[in-house]
C-alpha cells in the first residue's frame, strides 16, 4: 500500500532542549533518522559527546550548545547559532524540564521558583526567539513535552505542586502560541506522558517497594512503566507534514491513566 502520509524531515532543522538525555535524546535520535539535522540545547555538558554520537549514526548533522533554558542571554545566542549554522529552525521541541517534590506547606519559594523558570519560563523564553525566526520564514512547528501531570492531580505520596502548575501552564501556553501564529504558518502541540522510565524517574524506579511506583501501576490501565520510544512516533507526527491541519492540540501518551 501507498503511504500518503509525510513524516519525511529531510533538510529539516531541529532544536531540541535537554535533548542530550532522556526522552528528549530519543525524541532527538527519532528526528534523526527522519532526515533532520539536530540541535541540542541543554545543560549536562558531559553528555554531548555521546548524544551527538547517536545523532551522526543517522548520517546528520548535530550541534550541541550549552543552554539554561532560563537564561534569556543564553537562549538568545543558542538560537542566534542554531540560525547561523544551519540558516533556518523547522522544529522546537520544548522538552527541557525538572522536577522536586515538597508538600504544598513546605514548598520553599526558591524550589518553587526554579522549577516555573526551567519548565514555564523556559518554554516560554525559547518559543518567544524560535518563534521569532521561525514568522520571518513564514513556517516552522513546536513540540512542548509537558506531562500528564499539568492535566490530573499525581497520586499521593507525590507531592509536586511546582511541577504541576508548571506543566498546566505549558498545556495553556501551547494553546496560545497556537492561536496567536496559527495564519503565521507555525503550529504548536503538547504532549503529555504518563510515567516514563528515564534518569528523571530512575530513583524511584529503582525501588519496586516505592509506593508512588505502585500507585502509577495500578492507576495505569496497561499496567506498565512507558519507555521514551513510546513517544517518538507522536513527535514526528507533529514534527511533520503529516499533522498539517493540528495545532493546539494535547495528547496523552499514559497507557490509560488519565482515562480512569
Ligand atoms: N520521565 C517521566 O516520567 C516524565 C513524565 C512526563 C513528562 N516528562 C517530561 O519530559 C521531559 C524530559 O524529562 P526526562 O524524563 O527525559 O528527564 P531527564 O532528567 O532525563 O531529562 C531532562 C533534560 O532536561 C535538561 N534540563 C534540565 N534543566 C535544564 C535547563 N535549565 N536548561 C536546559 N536544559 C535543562 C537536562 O539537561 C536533561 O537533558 C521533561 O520536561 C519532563 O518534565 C517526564
Amino acid at each position: 500500500m501507498r503511504n500518503t502520509c509525510n513524516f519525511n524531515l529531510k533538510g529539516k532543522t531541529a532544536i531540541i532542549t535537554g535533548g542530550e538525555r532522556g526522552i528528549g535524546l530519543e525524541i532527538a535520535k527519532g528526528y534523526a533518522a527522519a532526515g533532520a539535522d539536530i540541535v541540542i540545547a541543554g545543560i549536562l555538558n558531559e553528555e554531548f559527546e555521546n548524544a551527538k554520537k547517536f545523532i551522526e549514526e543517522e548520517h546528520v548533522k548535530c550541534l550541541c550548545i550549552y543552554t539554561d533554558v532560563s537564561n534569556e542571554s543564553e537562549v538568545k545566542s543558542m538560537v542566534m547559532r542554531a540560525k547561523d549554522e544551519f540558516s533556518h529552525i523547522d522544529i522546537l521541541v520544548n522538552n527541557a524540564g525538572i522536577n522536586r517534590q515538597f508538600p504544598v506547606e513546605s514548598m520553599p519559594l526558591d524550589v518553587w521558583q526554579s522549577i516555573i523558570n526551567v519548565n514555564l519560563t523556559g518554554v516560554f523564553l525559547v518559543s518567544r526567539e524560535v518563534g521569532s525566526v521561525m514568522l520571518k520564514q513564514g513556517q516552522g512547528n513546536i513540540v512542548n513535552i509537558t506531562s500528564m501531570s499539568g492535566l490530573v492531580v499525581n497520586p499521593l505520596p507525590q507531592t509536586q505542586c511546582a511541577y504541576n502548575s508548571s506543566k498546566a501552564g505549558a498545556i495553556m501556553l501551547t494553546k496560545v502560541m497556537a492561536v496567536e501564529w496559527a495564519q503565521r504558518g507555525i503550529r504548536v502541540n503538547a504532549i503529555a506522558p504518563g510515567f516514563m522510565r528515564t534518569p528523571l524517574t530512575q530513583n524511584r524506579l529503582s525501588n519496586p517497594e516505592d509506593p508512588a511506583v505502585k500507585k502509577w501501576l495500578e492507576g495505569t490501565p496497561m499496567n506498565r512503566i512507558g519507555n521514551p520510544s513510546d513517544l517518538v512516533g507522536l513527535a514526528l507526527y507533529f514534527a511533520s507534514d503529516a499533522s498539517a491541519y493540528t495545532t493546539g492540540t494535547v495528547v496523552s501518551v499514559d497507557g490509560g491513566y488519565t482515562c480512569l
